[in-house]
């Protein structure tokens, strides 16, 4: 805050400086970044990552990465306080884990959300805008930064269930493994096995596990690791995968092995229909699945599997997309009705669910596999546990959207090329920050209607 007020002191010096402030949403600082620094007025420099600081709508007393919540003002629950340790070992409910909680809104989210609508001057759109921060998605611990937000939630959701007698369920990604998304570049982590990764995944496990633990009355539901076991079943002949496979075992191992311990109920990341639903990985797919639940003790608290997380599949399409053809899982059921048979045969009984985040609107790609801020995309089915198969736990929003897939910058670090592909939105900022333009378009073609 300081900082801020001194470098507009400066840019009242230097008239220079005013000029090449950065425009809203646009990008203010990051490794390699030679551009303005500081941000037009209304807005602030908020650092994402390492790679990418962006100007957020907001005033310096208030940036977007420091969210409100609705704690009560006498009640701060100091994050070194003495943990208050389970009572005993959690039980398992044996039915739907969303069943008889209300899903808690992340305020990060809601946040950015109510920010983008405010720089919506169309009113319908933007009330439309508005109401999507009412939609639970799921909180990224994309690094071991983002834990005391987690931290905080829990906190807020603990006292929220409290005051309003409403049990409360928080959802999360674990996403921060060693060598992170190694068949493609947009999604680097923090970790490197070279490193001592695993060593420091575990750490960021336990700083996870240690915060849940302190507050056993919220329900915690994690997806496990988007990409990773995906990659091992196809993409061994790259590399960086290869290379991999060990710790990534290793990693998701001790991570199910301890979030099981603390009752959070886990679903390990299965790609979807156009990866790991061609009939020829099916059943490797559930191999590996398989021996990961087997290895990580069989407990009831790896419900199962993840699909279409960040993509942009229909769960039952109306008719195939052209570009499924050959695939007759040509959907995310076709593909779940397929792979639940191999699982359980693999020994495996797992529940699924279902990202629609971003599966409003259908046959928009060149090719399957492209998945960077698909152009044309809508907001999906809401999240509800109204899903039509015994199979499906929940239709949920895992990622959210708004928050961009990768750059289309070839000259960041963290290029992906099919960032720039003719169906993806361009220009598009780094992994993780806000796409105002790509959210709008959200939320104009969202289906059903917001
Ligand atoms: C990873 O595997 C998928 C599915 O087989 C394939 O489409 C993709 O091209 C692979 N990625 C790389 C970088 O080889
Ligand atoms: C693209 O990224 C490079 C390296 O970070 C940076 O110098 C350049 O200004 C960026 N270009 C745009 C248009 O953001």
């Amino acid at each position: 805050m300081r900082s801020s007020v001194f470098l507009a002191a400066l840019s009242a010096l230097l008239p220079a400086y005013v000029a090449g402030q950065a425009q809203q949403w646009g990008q203010c600082g990051g490794i390699g970044w030679t551009g303005a620094t500081t941000c037009v007025s209304g807005s602030v420099c908020t650092k994402q990552n390492d790679y990418y600081s962006q100007c957020l709508p907001g005033t310096a007393t208030s940036a977007p990465s420091n969210p409100p919540t609705s704690l009560p003002s006498s009640s701060p629950t100091s994050p070194t306080s003495a943990p208050s340790s389970p009572s005993s070992t959690p039980t398992p409910s044996a039915n739907n884990p969303w069943t008889g909680y209300q899903i808690y809104l992340s305020p990060y989210y809601a946040n950015e959300v109510a920010a983008a609508a405010k720089a919506i001057s169309d009113s319908t759109l933007a009330a439309k805008a508005a109401s999507v921060a009412q939609i639970p998605t799921f909180t990224w611990l994309d690094s071991v930064s983002k834990i005391p937000d987690l931290q905080q939630y829990l906190s807020d959701a603990s006292a929220l269930g409290k005051s309003s007698g409403q049990k409360q369920l928080l959802q999360i990604v674990v996403y921060d493994l060693p060598d992170r998304d190694c068949a493609a570049k947009a999604s680097n982590g923090e970790f490197s096995i070279a490193n001592n990764g695993q060593a420091n995944y575990e750490n960021y496990i336990d700083q996870i596990v240690a915060a849940i633990k302190q507050f056993p009355d919220v329900r915690v539901v994690a997806v496990i690791e988007p990409d990773s076991l995906a990659n091992l079943v196809t993409n061994l002949s790259v590399q960086k995968c290869a290379n991999a496979q060990t710790t990534y075992l290793a990693c998701v191992n001790y991570a199910l092995k301890q979030l099981s311990a603390v009752g959070v109920y886990s679903y390990m990341d299965a790609g979807h229909a156009g990866w790991l639903g061609w009939p020829a990985n099916l059943t490797p797919a559930a191999q590996l699945f398989a021996k990961v639940y087997s290895d990580a003790g069989k407990s009831p608290f790896i419900k199962g599997l993840a699909t279409n997380v960040a993509n942009y599949n229909a769960l039952s399409a109306a008719t195939p997309d052209p570009i499924t053809q050959g695939d007759p899982n040509y959907d995310e059921i076709h593909y779940i009705n397929s792979l639940s048979p191999a699982l359980t045969s693999a020994g495996f009984p797992a529940t699924f669910i279902v990202d629609q985040g971003r599966s409003g609107q259908q046959n928009l790609r060149q090719q399957w596999g492209d998945w960077c801020n698909i152009k044309g995309a809508g907001f999906g089915t809401r999240p509800t546990t109204n899903t039509g198969s015994s199979l499906i736990d929940s239709i949920v929003w895992v990622k959210p959207g708004g928050e961009c897939d990768g750059t289309s910058n070839s000259s960041s670090p963290r290029f992906d090329s099919t960032c720039a592909l003719s169906d993806a939105a361009q220009p598009a900022p780094e992994a993780g920050t806000w796409f105002q333009s790509y959210f709008e378009t959200l939320v104009s073609k969202a289906n059903p209607p917001l």
